[in-house]
């Protein structure tokens, strides 16, 4: 079956500086990949390379069999509807109470009537344990968890088959990055069955990883199924994961 996502030779710089330097793998659907590497390690430029969001410098990644990297804007916006962008940080719009965050990729894509997308708003927030409370406040009103919880809500309002998940439990209390990672494995058992998962946290790696990922210096210094990696002999992927464990 061909791959959800796939990318040969993947590279990016900024300046002189290379982040990523020849990433390769296949994602096929019903995988979670966690990908774990070090602060500045470049998985946030991944991840926006995947989502189109920015052009890597060379090789291809291809999205639901898109070669997306040579794709016009126009033709990235029906392939980045499969896709759901939890961003570090959450990333929600300061001024739009929580209602308007949640529904602000549902007026930008689908022709939908205002009790509709109420009737939507309230299910996507009961999806990520969040009551009709919470519509009218602002980001700024709500917990570092309950903001996560909004942003990953925003994200699979357009009913993505791929989630993205960037640092989703940075920040946040044992009980919250627990309620998160429930979240991420109850994703992969509904129609979204496919994700991957950036973070520094093993114990969320440990939860929800099908196969694990380690980025070094800009490149997989290990790709397999999780336990494989976790207990990898490789020196460097040791050291950082001992580093992590710290
Ligand atoms: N738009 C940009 N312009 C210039 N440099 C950038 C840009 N985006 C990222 N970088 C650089 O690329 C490198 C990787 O950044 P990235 O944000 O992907 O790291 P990360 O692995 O996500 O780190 P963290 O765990 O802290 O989130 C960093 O050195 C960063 O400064
Ligand atoms: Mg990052």
């Amino acid at each position: 079956m061909a791959a959800v996502i796939e990318t040969r030779d993947v590279r990016k710089s900024f300046d002189a500086v290379q982040v990523l330097r020849g990433i390769s793998f296949a994602l096929a659907r019903g995988e979670t990949l966690v990908v774990m590497g070090g602060s500045g390690s470049g998985k946030t430029v991944l991840l926006r390379c995947l989502a189109g969001l920015i052009k890597p410098d060379a090789g291809s990644i291809r999205v639901l069999g898109q070669p997306i990297e040579t794709l016009p804007e126009e033709a990235l916006l029906p392939i980045r509807r499969h896709l759901g962008y939890v961003f570090q940080g959450a990333a929600l719009f300061d001024s739009l109470s929580v209602h308007e965050n949640v529904a602000f990729p549902l007026r930008e894509h689908a022709s939908l009537g205002e009790a509709e997308i109420r009737i939507r708003v309230v299910h996507l927030l009961s999806l990520v344990g969040l009551d009709e409370t919470v519509l009218r406040l602002l980001p700024s009103e709500l917990s570092g968890g309950m903001r996560k919880r909004v942003g990953i809500a925003r994200a699979l309002a357009m009913e993505p088959g791929v989630m993205l998940f960037d640092e989703p439990t940075a920040g946040l209390d044992p009980t919250n990055s627990k309620l998160v990672a429930e979240l991420i494995t109850q994703v992969g058992s509904g129609a979204c069955d496919t994700a991957i998962v950036v973070t520094h946290d093993l114990e969320l790696t440990r939860t929800v990883a099908t196969r694990v990922a380690v980025l070094i210096e800009g490149r997989f210094a290990a790709l397999g199924p999780r336990d494989d990696v976790l207990n990898s002999d490789d020196p460097a992927v040791q050291a950082f994961l001992a580093g992590e464990a710290r």
